[in-house]
């Protein structure tokens, strides 16, 4: 795909991997919609990226709200392209520790919200003569379960299951569908999930955007489905 005047909804865009897409894509001539729950980052963002990026107030485990911002924002004249569901948190722990709560929020927003986002923009991406793309951020915690994530593997590997389906299903309309499956990457994303102090020799977030434009500048009829990346040495370097 020409990147050039597309079009793009990031989830998540208030922090960590949302922040680097969106910078990375705007430079390529993208305009996003960057849409998180935290307005006032966004607004933040905006003063650094510029007008290209529209901040937009969103909990995406809101399906009514979603709706209603999909439909007011796009038509036949403006559609989107891209796609990347990357809104996403982890909670863990022991199974006995994790909280009811914490197992449902991690379901509505891992999976929930983004089978709601999708179901909505996939109808316009059909009507666009131009290949689109749909990228799910998964994790290698979709691939590999491992303990004290148990929740977190649970969404992880749904959301891997839907985004197979998902590439087999929608390419004949000129949709691909992408799943990112990332090791740890150095983002607030740990401030919720705990148990994990952040370190240099985590994927740095801009090194993992750069991937995620590389997919994107594919040729229209060359798919990369499923892609791994971790750092060559996981190890907390103040800790060798
Ligand atoms: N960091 C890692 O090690 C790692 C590794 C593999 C995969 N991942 C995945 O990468 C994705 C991005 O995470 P990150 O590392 O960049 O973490 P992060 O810095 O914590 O960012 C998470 C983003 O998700 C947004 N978000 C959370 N709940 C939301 C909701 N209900 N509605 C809308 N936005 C919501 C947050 O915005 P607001 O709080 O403003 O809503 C924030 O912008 C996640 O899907 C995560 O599972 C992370």
């Amino acid at each position: 795909m020409d990147l050039r005047n597309k079009i793009a909804i990031v989830t998540g865009a208030s922090s960590g991997l949302g922040v680097s897409f969106s910078s990375k894509l705007i430079e390529k001539g993208v305009k996003v919609y960057g849409l998180a729950r935290r307005l006032s980052k966004l607004q933040e963002i905006q003063s650094h990226l510029g007008d290209q990026f529209i901040p937009v107030e969103m909990d995406i485990t809101l399906h009514e709200k979603i709706d209603q911002w999909v439909d007011s924002t796009f038509s036949e004249d403006h559609l989107p392209q891209i796609l990347i569901n990357n809104a996403g948190l982890g909670y863990f722990g022991n199974i006995e520790d994790l909280t009811i709560e914490e197992w449902n929020r991690m379901i509505q927003t891992n999976l929930n919200g983004v089978f709601y986002i999708t179901r909505k923009t996939v109808p316009l991406m059909k009507l666009d003569e131009e290949t689109s793309h749909i990228l799910n951020i998964a994790s290698v915690a979709g691939l590999i379960g491992n303990p004290q994530i148990s929740g977190y593997n649970a969404t992880k590997f749904g959301l891997r299951g839907f985004s197979e389906a998902l590439f087999k299903e929608l390419r004949y309309d000129k949709i691909k569908v992408t799943t990112l499956f990332p090791g740890s990457i150095a983002t607030h994303f740990f401030d919720n999930a705990g148990g994990v102090d952040t370190h240099s020799n985590m994927l740095q977030p801009d090194d993992v955007a750069n991937t995620l434009i590389h997919l994107l500048e594919t040729p229209d009829n060359f798919l990369i489905n499923e892609i791994t990346m971790r750092p060559l040495n996981p190890k907390n370097p103040d800790e060798i």
